[in-house]
């Protein structure tokens, strides 16, 4: 066989041809996927699994070792027995001495699993999950994947908080009033209510993918970029959550979401969610207020975690409002993290308004990626998460114990909810979703600057 680099080069390339055959044959020889079916539960399949990826490894010489990673890109349900089987028919194999079956080597070879969220429903379940995946993998085998963390701005966050002198005098409750993590989406559930009604918004994004994210905002400065010292600083923060409040809390589903054939025409699951979470430390709570000792642990900074399907836009982003400046009225301060899309950090600030007056004005110190970065390619989020596990790197992925401190903060809001305790409110689609969600936003102390919109810069 002929070795060294490759170019294929396609001529009519934005032709029909090009479209319809060459690239998908091209994609399909790139490919080259050996598909191997079976049920979940017997050996049988894996056992043949096992021997297409012992063949492959035979032909490609694996004295190296032997590197297998399984993608259970599956229901939940499923991953116990899935495991199991994987255990018993399918770890890398080390070499043998021919006779005796000694073993001689493992050399740098590995087993690893990608597991994909939904990890359990509620505490009890994703422990029972836990335990069960865990009898049969070591932690450091697992991969709890979570794609927010392998978005770029995310990713850079603890390099912008810790590695800039702006922000460490300033990251705190003495001068941040209140943080938002938003993500919408303008579209609805299309061809996934089935899914998505059993879960619902909170455990579908927010206690995922906004908590982590809320974690690398809140979080104190690790003893090292070492992915278990990280993941000891993520935890702490989610450990110290206060409980949520339902007058903290509003639900909405929008108008049309039980028009699905999948959905129950009775269903009680949002599609929209404001959850106002506060931190329990000393970074980000209140002294309390020693004429009114009662009062303990309310104040604190919000922490905002919004999300909401079937809005008026799509995108993600983290907003740090800080507090008044004393005196000045044309609003506030504001840090954002856009992370997509245009992904952006940009500040918003006064300045005088340029020209003969003496007025001033919003404007932004802006740092858009798209604009400074011209020519560079931000990869995919899961892209990045599987060449970390290739790569063995768990930086990026979820913690056994940081899962369980995620779920121990919304399993009481998320059992009320399944009982019908609380309600949804109806919000047309299109929309901001339910006004009270703007409402609790202002209670909480988020002042909207009025007239003024970010726009990304065109290149
Ligand atoms: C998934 C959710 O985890 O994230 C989906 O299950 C959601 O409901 C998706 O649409 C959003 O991902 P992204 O990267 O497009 O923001």
């Amino acid at each position: 066989l002929e070795k060294g680099p490759l170019s294929i080069t396609v001529l009519g390339a934005s032709g029909d041809l090009a479209k319809k055959k060459t690239f998908p044959a091209l994609f399909n020889l790139y490919r080259q996927i050996k598909y191997v079916s079976g049920p979940y539960e017997t050996e049988e399949g894996f056992q043949l699994l096992d021997k297409e990826i012992s063949d492959y490894e035979s032909e490609n010489d694996h004295r190296e070792g032997s590197r297998r990673l399984f993608y259970l890109a599956l229901p939940p349900s499923v991953y116990p027995s899935v495991c199991r089987m994987i255990r018993l028919c399918c770890m890398n194999k080390c070499m043998f001495l021919e006779l005796s079956q000694v073993i001689v080597s493992c050399g740098d070879g590995w087993t690893r699993v990608i597991v994909e969220k939904p990890f359990g429903r509620d505490l009890e379940s994703s422990e029972q999950l836990s335990a069960q995946i865990g009898e049969l993998f070591d932690e450091s085998q697992i991969y709890r994947i979570d794609h927010y963390l392998g978005k770029e701005l995310v990713q850079n966050m603890l390099v912008m908080r810790f590695a800039n002198r702006f922000f460490l005098p300033l990251w705190n409750r003495d001068n941040i009033d209140n943080v938002q993590i938003v993500f919408r989406e303008d579209f609805g559930t299309e061809g996934r209510g089935g899914y998505f009604d059993q879960y619902g918004i909170i455990r579908d994004i927010i206690q995922n993918h906004l908590l982590q994210v809320l974690c690398l905002v809140a979080m104190e400065k690790p003893v090292s970029l070492k992915p278990e010292h990280i993941r000891d600083e993520k935890v702490k923060v989610l450990q110290a959550v206060n409980p949520i409040k339902d007058e903290e809390v509003v639900l909405g589903q929008y108008e049309g979401y039980k028009d699905d054939p999948t959905v129950p025409k009775d269903s009680n699951t949002p599609t929209f969610a404001t959850v106002v979470l506060r931190i329990h430390n000393e970074r980000w709570e209140e002294p309390i207020d020693n004429a009114f000792p009662n009062q303990c642990c309310v104040a604190g900074v919000p922490f905002v975690l919004k999300a909401g399907k079937a809005l008026n836009s799509r995108k993600a982003e983290i907003r740090v409002q800080f507090k008044d400046v004393p005196g000045q009225k044309q609003g506030r301060n504001e840090f954002v993290i856009r992370l997509q899309p245009s992904e952006a950090i940009y500040m918003k600030l006064t300045v005088k308004k340029p020209g003969l007056e003496m007025s001033t004005v919003q404007s932004e110190l802006d740092l858009s990626y798209r604009q400074r970065y011209q020519g560079v390619v931000i990869p995919e989020a899961y892209e990045r998460l599987i060449l970390d596990t290739i790569r063995g790197d768990q930086q990026h992925f979820v913690r056994r114990d940081e899962l369980r401190a995620a779920w121990e903060i919304f399993t009481p809001l998320l059992h009320r909810i399944d009982d019908g305790k609380m309600r949804p409110v109806p919000y047309k689609p299109g929309t901001r979703g339910p006004e009270e969600a703007d409402a609790l936003l202002e209670k909480v102390g988020y002042v909207q600057t009025h007239g003024y919109i970010w726009v990304p810069p065109s290149l």
